[in-house]
């Protein structure tokens, strides 16, 4: 994994964009979990990761156990506390399974730390390095929405599975993967008036640009509304959209979602693949159970998005939705919440030009979503 790489090469997408934090990627994402053991089982045949690395009583660490699974660049880091007390039970107590970790690939992450830092980040890791035979890492990290948190993961001179501390994982057993390629964009939720406090925060203290947003007008059906802005890095590898309520005549999955997971936190991780259709094939022969669309969705869609270069009926086989700006067009799916709470879910895209997000897909998604909230007496 050693690389020459340099965020600083890559070019520029965000013109208003700053360059003092280069990001080359996301690094990993990692989620506590109530028992990583069986959702590392559940990420791997389900959702076609790979084994790469674990850490755990094998490895030296007492309290916790962590497993690193992979599919082309996307990493999960999936830990679960092995004794009672301390910060992961605590976190899983009050949020239920859910992101802790969005980690971000730099050039440097004492230098990451202190631009942030200095911009009134609030540090949640001093930079440290990590050192074993195959190297070194260094890694540092800031507060961000809720408890979640940026690590800045700095990798250039290490070359093992995945970081000092864990060792290769190699089960005998592997599921095939299915056609993911890296992460597009995570998603926040934040509380009620909160959406332009965490724009300012990506804004000012990590150099991000606005590239969209939606009001309530946009976003909005008979009952629910939200509001999202989309802050992006300078070269548009990091995307992260910020949610936060609207009111309307009923509940907002927004506030459902706070609810359950007892405040700000990541919604949805959006997925990439260069084949919708193969992709979520597999995935729902895999059990993978995803937002249902109604037919009625299929009949005037093409005349909203113009042609496209798959055929209608395997789209609307699987209940993928389509949308088209400017620059192109792009295809999506979103699965219901993979957790026991109505939290966290995950989105597949494939991009055919498409910059944008999916709003002309909006109305039938809430419509869609609100009816799985009827179903759980939440709306
Ligand atoms: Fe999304």
């Amino acid at each position: 994994m050693a690389t020459d790489k340099t965020a600083l090469n890559l070019p520029k997408e965000n013109p208003e964009a700053e360059d003092f934090l280069p990001i080359l990627g996301t690094d990993y994402i990692e989620l506590y979990v109530g028992n990583a053991k069986q959702a590392a089982y559940y990420y791997m045949s389900a959702w076609g990761f790979q084994p790469l690395a674990y850490s755990g009583l094998e490895t030296g660490l007492k309290d916790r156990a962590s497993y690193v699974l992979k599919q082309d660049k996307i990493r999960l880091v999936l830990t679960s506390p092995l004794k009672s007390g301390g910060d992961i039970n605590r976190h899983i107590e009050a949020h239920g399974d859910g992101v802790k970790v969005i980690a971000l690939w730099v050039d440097d992450a004492r230098k990451s730390y202190s631009e942030t830092v200095s911009r009134g980040a609030v540090s949640y890791m001093e930079p440290k390095v990590i050192k074993d035979v195959e190297g070194e890492v260094v890694l540092s990290g800031i507060q961000t929405y809720g408890e979640t948190v940026h690590t800045f993961v700095e990798r250039k001179n290490y070359k093992g599975a995945f970081m000092p501390g864990y060792r290769r994982w190699d089960p005998f057993y592997k599921a095939p993967d299915v056609g993911l390629k890296y992460i597009d964009h995570i998603v926040g939720n934040v509380g009620w008036n909160e959406m332009n406090k965490w724009c300012k925060f990506y804004a000012h203290v990590m150099g991000f640009a606005q590239l969209v947003s939606f009001d309530d007008k946009d976003i909005s059906t008979e009952y629910t509304a939200l509001m999202s802005k989309v802050m992006s890095n300078g070269n548009g590898r990091i995307k992260f959209p910020i949610n936060e309520p609207a009111s309307g005549r009923k509940k907002s999955q927004i506030e459902e979602f706070i609810n359950f997971y007892n405040g700000s936190g990541v919604q949805h991780i959006a997925l990439a693949t260069d084949n919708i259709i193969e992709t979520v094939g597999s995935l729902k022969a895999r059990g993978v159970e995803f937002l249902t669309i109604p037919p009625s969705y299929y009949e005037n869609v093409l005349d909203r998005v113009g042609k496209i270069d798959e055929d209608l009926a395997p789209l609307s086989e699987l209940g993928i939705l389509i949308d088209r700006d400017d620059e192109g067009y792009l295809l999506q799916i979103f699965t219901k919440p993979i957790l026991d709470r109505p939290t966290m879910f995950i989105e597949i895209i494939q991009r055919k030009g498409a910059k944008s997000f999916g709003k002309g897909n909006f109305k039938a998604l809430f419509e869609a979503i609100e009816r799985e909230q009827e179903s759980r007496g939440t709306l």
